[in-house]
């Protein structure tokens, strides 16, 4: 039996799933790769209490910044189970803003955060929040979509000219389409899945590493559980960020560009 096979095991057991949406430890219970569960952004991974991570001088790139993870994260509480946890977003979702994305690059001093979305509006937002936390890193919205090369290609035209080279690339922009089963989901929607979560990270990968040159860079993709688990009306979901996955081992371990990890 395979990992997977066991993680699917674990996933379709009613008293999992059960565990999994009332625990506010339930996902990564499931998924546990550490030995440590933490919910709050510790201080070795806290560029304003470890000097050493601070990203100073560094020019970043957020796709999908405008909201979600891009921008905000749903906080932990010890009390809440996550169906408590998403309803209180729901309501405020100003309220949880304490571990974004894009925010955390201005936390750590970076020299200018370029943030991406295909709303324009929602970036303003985010670039509301960078400069409340820190005015001194510039920030560049843009309005792209990440399934468009000539957006992507324009992006980094835009981050290069003004900046200089993106060192560090976020390709969070992500889509989770209809929760059908395959037969009966629509042939476009079930597609556009793929269109952001491999095309989209595709795009951002080849115009972040020919712009990179001969320099290093650290290119993040944002994957998911869904990757590793068989829901059947996740199919386009879990299987395109599986092959994103795949495309960031291929990225990692091969030739393609000896100066990006
Ligand atoms: N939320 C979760 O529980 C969860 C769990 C595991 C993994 N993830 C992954 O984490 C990432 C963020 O998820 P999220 O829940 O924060 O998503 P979200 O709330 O739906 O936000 C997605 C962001 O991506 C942007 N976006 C979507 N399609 C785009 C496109 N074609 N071009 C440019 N921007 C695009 C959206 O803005 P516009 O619509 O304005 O373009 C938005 O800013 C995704 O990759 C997702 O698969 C999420």
């Amino acid at each position: 039996m395979t990992d997977c096979d066991n993680l699917l095991r674990r996933f379709v057991d009613p008293e999992t799933q059960q565990r999994f949406f009332q625990d506010p430890d339930g996902v990564a219970g499931l998924y546990q790769f550490t030995s440590k569960t933490s919910h709050h952004v510790y201080v070795a991974i806290d560029p304003t209490k470890t000097p050493e991570l601070e990203q100073r001088g560094v020019v970043v790139l957020v796709t999908g910044a405008g909201r979600g993870i891009g921008r905000v994260s749903l906080p932990y509480r010890e009390t809440s189970s996550m169906i408590d946890m998403a309803k209180e977003y729901a309501v405020d979702a100003s309220a949880h803003n304490e571990q974004e994305v894009a925010v955390y690059f201005a936390k750590a001093k970076a020299k200018a955060v370029i943030i991406c979305a295909r709303t324009l509006s929602w970036l303003e937002e985010t670039g509301t929040e960078m400069y409340k936390v820190n005015p001194e890193t510039e920030v560049l919205m843009q309005q792209v979509d990440v399934t468009s090369e000539k957006d992507v290609k324009s992006l980094f035209d835009a981050a290069n000219d003004r900046y200089g080279t993106v060192r560090v690339a976020v390709s969070n922009a992500g889509r989770n389409g209809e929760p059908k089963l395959l037969a009966d989901s629509d042939t476009e929607s079930w597609w556009n899945d793929y269109e952001t979560n491999v095309k989209g990270l595709y795009l951002i990968a080849k115009y972040f590493i020919k712009n990179l040159g001969e320099k290093t860079g650290t290119l993040v993709n944002m994957s998911s559980t869904n990757s590793l688990s068989v829901i059947p009306t996740q199919s386009a979901y879990g299987s395109s960020k599986n092959a994103a996955n795949r495309l960031i081992e291929q990225l990692h371990w091969g030739k393609f560009s000896p100066s990006t990890r």
